[in-house]
């Protein structure tokens, strides 16, 4: 059975049974905890925490979330059924049915016969495990299920009691376990075997909230959640794996013809012909091109941390392993295509990004290629280094710091490292790398619990978001009436607040808009009688709650009253516009560059637009004038703007974009400006035509990071004020330089060429000018000792450099005598001085490293070189005349 239809059943049954059907979130909601969605359940988080109520009307919901877990990276290829990204297709209830439904839902579903819907596994070879002390689900498979008492096992909270790893909902589970037979391992159960009796499907229970803590056994329970709710995830590529017969989550009908991709290009074989370190490599090929394509399908694009690097690990790990199988050349390409290939038919989405996939990958590659060389390069050279200082026969180690080099600067992962060093006969210092690694692993651990305090405890707010959202009335009006539902001071519930406080402020109304979409929160005020609050800042919660930053600055506020709630209209307008303006590039820039230009952010405050997308080659300055032209004729053409609520079924079809990362209910907010020409979706506040956006001045575009691209603008009043600034400044230069503005840019290059052209004469001249110097030098020369001395304090500003020029040009002219010339000068406080001696004087035995180091003792300076010439430089030039004595005194006592 193909893994498509794998979904299908799974989906239909639980379908059968009143589950609505959600669609996979995309892999990188925004969860501060959480780099990928790594379990079905991830999107439903506030419906099990009781911070939203869930929208489905039965209470319940099925769906199959695409996950990616990189934890257990090390074990892809070597266990049978470590994907690093698979689906988890789950069933869900909401305070509905518990362990009883859950289990019969997924027994029947497991053993159906297949002409029926069903998967048609034999029963016999199922077994279960579920949590210590939680005898309920034990009988319920025994009793109600029928599985004998000997297959159901238990296990402790490690294995049976499921979290997401970090605090959020949690409870006992129950998992049911697939026996492949004694080939695949020895008898007594998953408690014995996990290899054999391969774990398909996981109930979980969900009943508990957890809190902080390190592991799956290690953290506190801290409560109850609100109702009993059922949490399922049943991994479709293992059942793939079962139903296929084939060995492993490697060979199925998605992977497979990876692998077979990677057997053409590198020319080993897969198999049992092969060694197992092989089989390996082709099995991490074909896992990590997957999840590889997949993640940058979401957007992710390779980077040096967070989600990025965890993408170009995995891409150079295929690169790594394809070229250890004997690939000589380039091989991103045909994988990603491939699995491209057997992805699309359960991913349409693939279909329209594809150039984008391979642009990606492929880049990653050529820029792995290249340091794969120089890694390789410092790599031998170590080697080389290792074999010539330890000449003894005694085991070479190539240092922790050099693997750690080579892993951290280059992206060999470590056991490229290994693997080469063993190659070479030699071993790696470990402790030395994993404390490199350690200690690099801690900064980056010690700013992500940085990042995760930073973070308000939401459940204060639970009793609102549940009984008390608010409605949003700014789509429509700027003032509204409302009553003050919640206040809270220094994070704590209070019933009244009062002058010079800072507070948070919940309404039952609120015509302010909250932070999202980009567009920053609205400034205004909350009022009633004499009281005023000056609201600084909105944030939902929950996507429901509007949260109120403001500081009292007259009266106070008592929990029940009525206000007034009034935004800040000029700092709306502004917003709007900006907004607005923020889609017009958005459109402009996919007819310029293409679809492929995938937005990845946004920003909008008033009078300022920023909007991030993932593109790899910086634009030019035509393709920035074009998106420019287009965005400011779009204004010009006075666009009606239209926004309808409406299924985002609806929404997609009718063409609009979605952003990546974000997490969509069912009712969607679509705004179109122009008709086709700029359609989003968007809970933003928008401007009614697009001519209310005014002027749009693009500044420029720039880089963020690896494989994101940053344009910022700005719009209404103050694009026009960046304009007449402009002008002004040029204007000002035009005057400035008595030309019209049109000739200024050949103006300036003429003034900058003459510039270089007299920088350049200068140099000569003063060249010449010391050249010139050069017989009155020699001509002061004494005789000391039968050598010909010259001691010099040259004019002030003379450098060291221009010292050199002077001493060699007069040895040379002195050659044929033994000749010593010592100079100084006073140059930016310091005082540099250079000896040189002909070849003569050398003969008699003159050092002109003794002559710096003496005159050095002079002026406070050190100095040395070879006996014909040497260099130094001082602090105190006030000692040069006595040095320049002493160092004939030297000369003299030779
Ligand atoms: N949330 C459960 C899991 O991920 C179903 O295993």
């Amino acid at each position: 059975m193909k893994t498509h239809e794998i979904r299908e059943r799974f989906t239909q049954h639980f379908v059968n049974s009143g589950h609505e059907v959600v669609p996979s979130a995309s892999l990188i909601l925004d969860d501060p905890n959480l780099l990928f969605v790594n379990a079905g359940m991830v999107p439903f988080k506030p419906y099990f925490l009781g911070q939203q109520t869930p929208p489905f009307s039965q209470g319940l919901a099925t769906s199959i979330q695409k996950c990616v877990r990189t934890l257990d990276i090390e074990e892809v290829g070597i266990t049978t059924r470590h994907n690093t990204f698979f689906q988890m297709a789950g069933n869900f209830s909401f305070g509905q049915y518990f362990k009883e439904g859950a289990i019969s839902n997924a027994w029947n579903l497991l053993t159906k016969d297949v002409e029926d819907g069903g998967f048609g596994l034999d029963p016999e070879r199922l077994w279960v495990t579920v949590y210590l002390d939680d005898d309920e689900a034990a009988e319920i498979w025994r009793d109600k299920i029928g599985v004998p008492e000997k297959r159901i096992q238990r296990l402790g909270m490690e294995d049976n009691y499921w979290s997401m790893g970090v605090p959020g909902p949690c409870g006992p589970c129950s998992e049911i376990y697939y026996d492949r037979g004694s080939e695949y391992g020895k008898d007594g159960g998953p408690i014995a075997d996990d290899n054999r009796y391969m774990e398909i499907w996981n109930l979980v229970f969900m009943q508990n909230e957890r809190g902080e803590g390190t592991g799956k056994g290690d953290f506190e329970i801290v409560g109850e959640l609100p109702k009993k709710n059922i949490d399922t995830g049943l991994g479709i590529e293992r059942v793939a794996c079962l139903l296929q017969g084939v060995d492993n989550v490697y060979e199925t009908d998605l992977l497979r013809p990876v692998i077979d991709v990677a057997e053409e290009l590198t020319g080993a074989t897969y198999g049992e012909k092969a060694t197992e370190q092989d089989n390996i490599r082709f099995r991490v090929v074909a896992d990590h091109s997957r999840t590889g394509m997949m993640l940058i399908l979401d957007g992710v694009t390779p980077g040096n941390e967070g989600r990025g690097y965890i993408l170009r690990r995995l891409l150079r790990r295929i690169i790594r392993s394809a070229k250890l199988l004997g690939a000589e050349g380039p091989t991103m390409e045909r994988f990603m295509n491939t699995v491209m290939d057997t992805m699309t038919p359960s991913y349409p989405e693939i279909a329209d990004n594809r150039e984008r996939i391979l642009r990606v990958a492929i880049n990653e590659e050529k820029a792995f290629l290249k340091t794969l060389e120089s890694g390789t390069k410092l790599f031998d050279e170590a080697v080389e280094d290792l074999r010539s200082t330890h000449r003894a026969k005694t085991q070479k180690v190539l240092s922790g710091d050099k693997a750690f080099e080579l892993h951290d600067t280059y992206g060999f992962p470590i056991d490229l490292t290994l693997e080469m060093a063993q190659e070479a006969g030699l071993d790696v210092d470990m402790d030395g790398f994993n404390a490199a690694m350690g200690e690099q692993r801690r900064r980056a651990k010690a700013d992500n619990q940085a990042k995760k305090h930073g973070h308000t405890d939401l459940s204060l707010y639970r009793d609102w978001v549940d009984n008390n959202p608010t409605v949003f009335t700014g789509y429509e009006e700027l003032v509204s009436g409302a009553n003050v539902i919640g206040l809270v001071k220094d994070g704590q519930k209070v019933n009244e607040v009062h002058e010079g406080d800072e507070v948070e402020v919940i309404l039952d109304h609120s015509p302010l808009y909250a932070e999202s979409g980009g567009q920053m929160a609205d400034r205004g005020r909350i009022s009633a009688g004499e009281s005023l609050l000056e609201v600084n800042d909105v944030q939902k919660i929950g996507k429901k709650l509007w949260v109120h930053k403001a500081s009292v600055t007259a009266g106070g506020l008592d929990l029940g009253m009525s206000v007034e709630a009034s935004v800040d209209e000029k700092w709306r307008h502004g917003a709007t516009q900006a907004h607005s303006a923020t889609h017009l590039i958005h459109a402009a820039l996919r007819q310029v560059l293409g679809p492929t230009a995938v937005q990845a952010g946004s920003l909008n405050r008033p009078g300022y637009l920023r909007f991030d997308f993932n593109y790899t080659e910086q634009l030019s300055q035509e393709q920035m004038e074009e998106i420019a032209l287009i965005t400011n004729q779009a204004i010009d053409s006075n666009m009606a703007v239209n926004t309808i609520e409406t299924s985002l079924e609806e929404a997609k079809a009718m063409g609009a974009m979605a952003l990546f990362g974000e997490n969509y209910g069912n009712q969607v907010r679509v705004v179109e400006i122009g008709g086709p020409f700029s359609i989003e979706l968007c809970g933003g506040t928008h401007v009614g035509s697009s001519a209310e956006i005014g002027p749009v001045s693009v500044l420029g575009e720039s880089s963020v990071g690896s494989g994101a691209r940053r344009i910022e603008a700005y719009s209404g009043m103050d694009a026009f004020r960046y304009y007449s600034k402009e002008t002004a400044l040029v204007e000002g230069v035009s005057r400035e330089l008595k030309v019209q503005s049109e000739e200024l840019p050949e103006r300036i290059s003429q003034l900058s060429e003459r510039l270089k052209a007299a920088e350049k004469e200068i140099e000569g001249l003063r060249k010449a000018q010391l050249t010139a110097r050069a017989s009155e030098i020699i001509d002061s020369a004494t005789e000391v000792n039968g050598i010909k001395t010259i001691t010099l304090q040259l004019p002030d500003g003379t450098s060291g450099g221009d010292l050199r020029t002077v001493a060699t040009d007069i040895r040379n002219r002195m050659k044929d005598t033994a000749a010593v010339i010592v100079l100084g000068a006073v140059d930016k406080g310091k005082f540099p001085f250079i000896a040189a001696a002909t070849g003569k004087a050398v003969d008699e035995g003159v050092k002109a490293g003794d002559i710096v180091k003496r005159l050095g003792e002079y002026v406070n300076g050190r100095g040395g070189g070879k006996p014909d010439m040497a260099q130094g430089s001082g602090t105190a030039p006030e000692g040069a005349q006595r040095g320049f004595e002493a160092v004939k005194d030297l000369l003299q006592s030779r």
